[in-house]
Parts: C-alpha cells; structure tokens; sequence
C-alpha cells in the first residue's frame, strides 16, 4: 500500500521511517517532506496548508493511508476533506481537532464532564480581563490566547501589571492574529508537568509510552521557551500507578466525552498535564504527535505500526494487537542553531550526519530544519536536527546520542547537555512516586 504522510518537520521525518519499515508499505510520500525523508520515500512539493492539492494528490496516488502531522491542517479540517474522498485518514477531523485549536472549547468540554483541570475564566474583551486581573488575590496567574500560537500564546504573569501586558498583547496588539480574539485566564498550577499520548479511533483507546520533552532553550530547564529541546522515554517520575491514575482520570473519560459529544476523534490525544498535590489536572490538549515526543516514541515502537494507524483511522482498533515497545530506554537531543528560538541563523553547511549514524547501529538522526542546495545540506531552521539513541538505560542512550551529536558539525549549532537528565532534580510529587519505574513488556 501507499502511505500519504503531512508535513514537513522532525516528527513527519520519524513517522515516515517507522512506516516505510513495515512490510505493508510499498512506498511512503511525504507532503512536502524534508531532506531527510526523501531517502525513505518520496518528496511532494504540496504544502500542508494546500487542501485541495493534497486531496489530488492522495486520489491521483490512489493512497491507502494519509497521516496528518501537524496541528493547523487538522484543525482546518484536512482530515473531513480527506475523509470525504475517501482516503482513510490518521488525524481527527475539524470538530476533533478544536481540543487543540481553541483552549476555551478544550476547557469547557473538561468542565462539562468533570475532568481535572485547572480553574479558568474566559473573556473576548480586554476590558473585562484587565478588571478580573485587577481584582485576583492569588499569584501568578496565567494567561492564555484561545487559538494556535505556535506554542507562544501563554503568558504566567507575577502579578496584575504583567497581567494587563499579557492580554494587551494579545487581545490589542495581537501578537499572535485571530488566536487572540478571546483568552483565557487560568489558575496557576503547582507540580511537575507530564504529557501523556493516547491513540483512539472514537471508541477504543490505546495508551502509548510515557516520553517526555524539555520545553526550555538552557539546560536547567531555564530560558525562553522552544518547541522542544529533547526527549526522553520512559519517564522515571511518571510510575505506573500515576500512569494508570491518568488514564482512568484524564485519558478514558477525554474520549467518552469527545464521543457523547458526538465527535469521531480518530487520532492521537496528547494531555499536557500538572501533577499537582491533588492529583493529576490538564493544562490543554493537543491532537497530534508532539515533536520530538514523537521521535522517540517511532523509536522504541517495536512492531508493526501502519496496522494501528489504519485499524485507526477505519474504527477498527478493538480488533488490533497493542504495540509491542522496545524495552530500552531512548533519549533525542535537538541540535538546534544559535539565535533559536527568537531569530535562529540559516544557511549554515551541515557536516557529519551519517558519520553520526554510524557511531552506533542504535543511532538515528532526524532532520527538520534542512535544505538541500546541489551537494549540500543546509541549516534552514531553529531545531536543524534530532539525534536519537536507544540503550539498556537513559545513561547509555544519553551517552550514545551525545557522542553521535559531536560528530555533526555547522557554525552555530548547540543542544543542552542535560537532555533526560532532569529526574534526578525532580521533587517527589506524593503520587507514589516511590513506585517502580512503568515497566515496559519485554519485547
Ligand atoms: N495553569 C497553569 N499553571 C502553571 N503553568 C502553566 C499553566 N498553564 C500552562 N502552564 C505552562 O505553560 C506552558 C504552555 O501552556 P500550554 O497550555 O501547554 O499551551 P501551549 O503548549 O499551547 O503553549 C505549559 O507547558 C506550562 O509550563
Ligand atoms: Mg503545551
């Protein structure tokens, strides 16, 4: 069969290597896809924002399966027009993808059906916002854009005078377009953060590995926030028992709730979580693989994966096997170049990936902000590349990665040195976190 992937970044990069590996699949294109991609399968130069262009393609290609990467084609509904087509898609519809693409409809439907989250109020006036600030007892409180921002739309602000900037920016000058027609502003949350990623096709749910990100540009977690500075699974400080509390507390009741709503969701829901105190309570959702959560969660997938994606996308995942997961640990750590994130440089020749690749057989590097210019590959973006690893613990994958990342050079470029370090700084956060690491079935 053919498999249509969307996008163009380090995530579409590890989906189309996880399925050109499997045996169902006699050719991956990738829409547009990146230099990294175009040695799995094929480029098409159709850009994700191009519906009509991509529904042409996936008919003319007679496609078996379209995986939709990112979030702003879900969330303009390239999924319903895929769908209506007739091409089998992996990505929830226009309807679904509001989970992610406005924060107060997100927060309404947690409201409705009593899935923890945190306390928030909704405005579409600054006016009114600004007075609520005015009167808050309790600081930091949080404030955030309804729609996309490219994960810049929140703003934790210290008291009412970063308060008032943060909707003026939003709501006067909008920073961030029509996402900032209404806001939200939420109670801050005291705890750890965690992301947890399910698959569902609407009816059953299937709940994947823990992995988790570095938000911030400096190690330490300290500086501006990216899109992602690395990853790392497991996740130590997420145990079993709290696992499992989230998915009986946040994950299983989403999809009900999506369902008596009566929305499809076929795809991936991803919770960005605060484990508070008093449990487990979301923070928003998102509707599609995080990058580079997703990396690392191609890597340590051991079996087959397009079997899923379609039993997905066809509502059929209560007949399929659950992923059979490596084992091993697996760390990525984001080369990224300077300047990023505010104004990262570009054009920079890049040296040493396969060299890279071959420092181990456990090592794979996926490119994201790349370009080919005749022999050349090109810095052409603030996260260039992903460096991921896989060993018997996070300590070995860590050191694999880093001995692979030194042997890729451009001017320019860093990563943070503590990637999957940050457990052992981590604070106890009394939900048994004195539990056994989750295991992970032997595979
Ligand atoms: N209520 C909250 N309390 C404390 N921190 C928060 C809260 N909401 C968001 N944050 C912080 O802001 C980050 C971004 O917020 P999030 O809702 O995930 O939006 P987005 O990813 O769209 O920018 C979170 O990862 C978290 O660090
Ligand atoms: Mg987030």
């Amino acid at each position: 069969m053919k498999v249509l992937v969307v996008g163009r970044g380090g995530r579409e990069h590890a989906l189309v290597w996880k399925i050109a590996r499997s045996p169902l699949v006699d050719e991956v294109i990738c829409a547009p896809g990146n230099p990294g991609t175009v040695e799995l399968g094929r480029n098409v130069d159709v850009s994700p924002d191009d519906h009509a262009a991509l529904v042409r393609l996936a008919l003319d290609e007679r496609v078996e399966l379209a995986v939709i990467g990112p979030e702003r084609p879900l969330c303009e509904g390239l999924g319903d027009k895929l769908r209506a087509a007739g091409v089998p898609v992996f990505g929830p519809g226009a309807a679904g993808a509001r989970l992610e693409g406005s924060k107060g409809f997100a927060k309404d439907l947690l409201e409705r059906h009593r899935i923890p989250t945190a306390p928030s109020r909704s405005f579409d006036r600054s006016g009114l916002a600004k007075s609520f600030l005015e009167g808050a007892t309790a600081w930091p409180q949080v404030v955030k854009a309804d729609g996309l921002a490219d994960g810049k739309g929140v703003y934790i602000c210290a008291d009412a005078k970063e308060g008032r900037a943060a909707v003026d920016a939003i709501m006067e000058e909008r920073r961030h377009g029509r996402a900032g027609e209404r806001i939200l502003i939420e109670e801050f949350q005291e705890g750890v953060e965690a992301s947890v990623f399910a698959i569902s096709d609407g009816k059953t749910i299937l709940i994947l590995e823990p992995v988790q990100d570095h938000k911030q540009v400096g190690e330490g977690d300290v500086g501006p926030n990216t899109g992602g500075m690395g990853v790392y699974s497991p996740v130590p400080h997420l145990t079993r028992r709290l696992h499992k509390q989230i998915e009986q507390r946040v994950l299983v009741p989403s999809i009900h709730a999506l369902r008596h709503e009566g929305i499809e969701f076929r795809g991936i829901l991803f919770c960005g979580l605060m484990l508070t105190d008093s449990g487990p309570r979301v923070l928003e959702y998102n509707v599609r693989f995080g990058d580079p959560e997703c990396q690392a969660l191609m890597r340590r997938w051991k079996s087959d994966i397009v079997p899923v994606l379609v039993a997905t996308a066809n509502g059929k995942l209560e007949d399929i096997e659950p992923p059979v997961w490596d084992s091993r640990a697996c760390v990525g750590v984001v080369a990224a170049s300077d300047g990023y994130p505010e104004s990262p440089r570009k054009g920079d020749v890049i040296e040493g990936v396969s060299a890279a690749e071959r420092s181990d057989d456990e090592v794979v590097v996926f490119q994201a902000g790349t370009r080919e210019a005749g022999p050349d590959l090109l810095t052409d973006g603030g996260r260039v590349l992903c460096v991921t690893a896989l060993a018997d613990d996070l300590d070995g994958a860590r050191d694999l990665a880093y001995t692979a990342y030194d042997r890729i050079s451009w001017d320019g470029k860093f990563c943070r040195r503590d990637i999957g370090k940050r457990e052992e700084s981590r604070p106890d956060t009394g939900n048994g976190a004195q539990d056994d690491a989750l295991a992970t079935p032997a595979g």
